[in-house]
């Protein structure tokens, strides 16, 4: 695994170009490290699949890239483990939380052990990874942490009743670190992504398609302007603001 060497050494003597990206191993994640590495960020890149963690770095050759695997349900490990990358980092300026996941689900499924699952994922490891890069941005003054949301956060939809939640309980979440980090200059952002081109929407009905790439770039460059919450691309706020005002009696009937 290309780990940095040593602990002792940090990665990057640059101060403001250290990145940690929760959930890098494919999709928007994957391709944030990347767009990162393209603006002289070093990053430590985190997922369960140390091998495409480990393809990713080797395809950026000259990237100062730290690879470790991680379950972000595993709450107790986060402290110690992000202790020991800003270590290896030599500091830290952003971060990006997109560990995600949305399993399919039945029409008439009512799975708890599943929707839990999806839960700790999704909004545990949210929680688990935000703490603790607040209190260290939080004593720091400055720091910049990204959460990607989604769209699918705006409405309780008859399709995926936990991750439309668990993306609700995200942003909720996410509003209320900006509003009290604030006064600590630390910027907190909240992507919401339409529809992009990752495995999460192979197979699936879309519309507005993007790459992941060129949604790697929107989402840094909002997050550089200092958005608070943002679509990406920006068009999908009209689609949100539709679903917010079709009423509830009429919503029930939609299926989707
Ligand atoms: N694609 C879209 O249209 C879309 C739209 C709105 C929002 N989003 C959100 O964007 C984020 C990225 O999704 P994506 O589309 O890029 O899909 P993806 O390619 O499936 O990426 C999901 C990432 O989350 C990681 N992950 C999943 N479970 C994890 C766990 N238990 N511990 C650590 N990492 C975990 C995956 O790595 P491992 O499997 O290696 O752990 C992977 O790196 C997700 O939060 C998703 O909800 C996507």
């Amino acid at each position: 695994m290309p780990q940095a060497a040593a602990a002792s050494k940090p990665l990057d003597p640059h101060p403001g170009r250290r990145a940690l990206v929760i959930g890098a191993s494919s999709g928007i994640g994957a391709a944030l490290v990347k767009e990162l590495a393209a603006r002289g960020y070093a990053v430590a890149a985190l997922a369960r699949r140390s091998s495409e963690l480990d393809e990713l770095a080797r395809s950026l050759p000259g990237a100062r890239i730290v690879t470790r695997s991680h379950d972000v349900s595993r709450f107790a490990e986060v402290p110690a483990l992000f202790e020991e990358l800003v270590r290896e980092l030599g500091g830290l300026d952003l971060v990006v939380f997109a560990a995600g996941i949305m399993p399919e689900v039945e029409r008439h499924e009512y799975d708890s052990e599943k929707d839990l699952r999806m839960l700790a994922i999704n909004f545990g490891g949210c929680v688990a990874w935000c703490n603790e890069v607040a209190k260290f941005f939080r004593a720091q003054r400055s720091g910049t942490l990204i959460g990607i949301s989604s769209i699918a956060g705006e409405r309780g939809r008859k399709g995926n009743p936990m991750y439309g939640a668990s993306k609700a309980a995200m942003t909720h979440f996410l509003e209320a670190l900006r509003n009290r980090l604030a006064e600590a200059n630390v910027k907190v952002c909240t992507i919401k992504p339409g529809f992009i081109d990752t495995v999460m929407t192979k197979g699936k009905k879309t519309f507005w398609l993007i790459g992941a790439d060129e949604c790697a770039r929107q989402i840094l460059d909002k997050a550089a302007k200092g958005k608070g919450e943002t679509f990406v691309p920006t068009r999908w706020w009209f689609v949100a603001f539709v679903v917010r005002t079709i009423p509830s009696a009429i919503f029930r009937h939609m299926n989707f």
